[in-house]
């Protein structure tokens, strides 16, 4: 899809602030200072709509950019950020389950898990919750410029293997800095919005 115009259309709280819109919502989810932000910007074709930075626990709002008039991207805090208060926590990760429990527009969710490391029990265990709430999932292994390319298929089948992965289940290796990926991202997106 080629992106002619992209707005923020809110940092929502809360559930009364999510767009009254029936356009199709793709989410990102994974932990703080994967690459989300990152990802969408990337894909998006934009250097910096969405806000990106070295410290986690960047992004804390569930923030909803507007492509084209027709789709929305859903930028979500990331999770499993020990530095933010236990209540905060708390706060989020119920927005997060009401948003992604009850949202009828939500077509997908692309969950994020850094290549180069084990993924961690929270990523294991948000790739069950989305499992359980059959919502169509693609696992993206981010940040894959920092890993060797003989050693991609041993990160997929890590990630595979731990994650519970099984044969059909989506995954892909992408990297914002040099675009790897974000045709695969697409073609996924597109995929399931229409
Ligand atoms: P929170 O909003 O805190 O949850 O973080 P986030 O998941 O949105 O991560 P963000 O996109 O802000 O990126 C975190 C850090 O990782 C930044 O310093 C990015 O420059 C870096 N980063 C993101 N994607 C890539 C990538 O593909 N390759 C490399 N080398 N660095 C990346
Ligand atoms: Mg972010």
């Amino acid at each position: 899809m080629k992106v002619n115009d992209v707005s923020l259309t809110i940092s929502a709280v809360r559930e009364a602030q999510y767009p009254e819109t029936d356009f199709p919502e793709i989410a990102f989810v994974g932990r703080s200072n994967v690459g989300k932000s990152s990802l969408i910007n990337n894909i998006m074709q934009r250097k910096k709509i969405a806000r990106t930075s070295s410290v986690p626990g960047k992004t804390q709002t569930l923030n909803f950019y507007l492509l084209n008039q027709s789709l929305y991207f859903v930028d979500v805090p990331g999770f499993g950020y020990a530095k933010v208060s236990k209540s905060d926590r708390e706060k989020f990760s119920a927005m997060i389950e009401s948003y992604l429990e009850t949202r009828q527009q939500l077509r997908g969710v692309i969950q994020l898990v850094d290549s180069r490391h084990e993924p961690s029990d929270l990523d294991v265990s948000m790739y069950q919750y989305l499992h359980y709430y059959d919502i169509p999932t693609l696992v993206v292994a981010t940040k894959i410029d920092k890993v060797k390319k003989n050693q991609w298929n041993k990160v997929e089948s890590i990630q595979r293997k731990a994650m519970h992965l099984n044969e059909a289940a989506d995954w892909l290796p992408f990297s914002a800095q040099d675009s790897t990926g974000s045709a695969e991202v697409w073609d996924w997106i597109e995929n399931h919005i229409n």
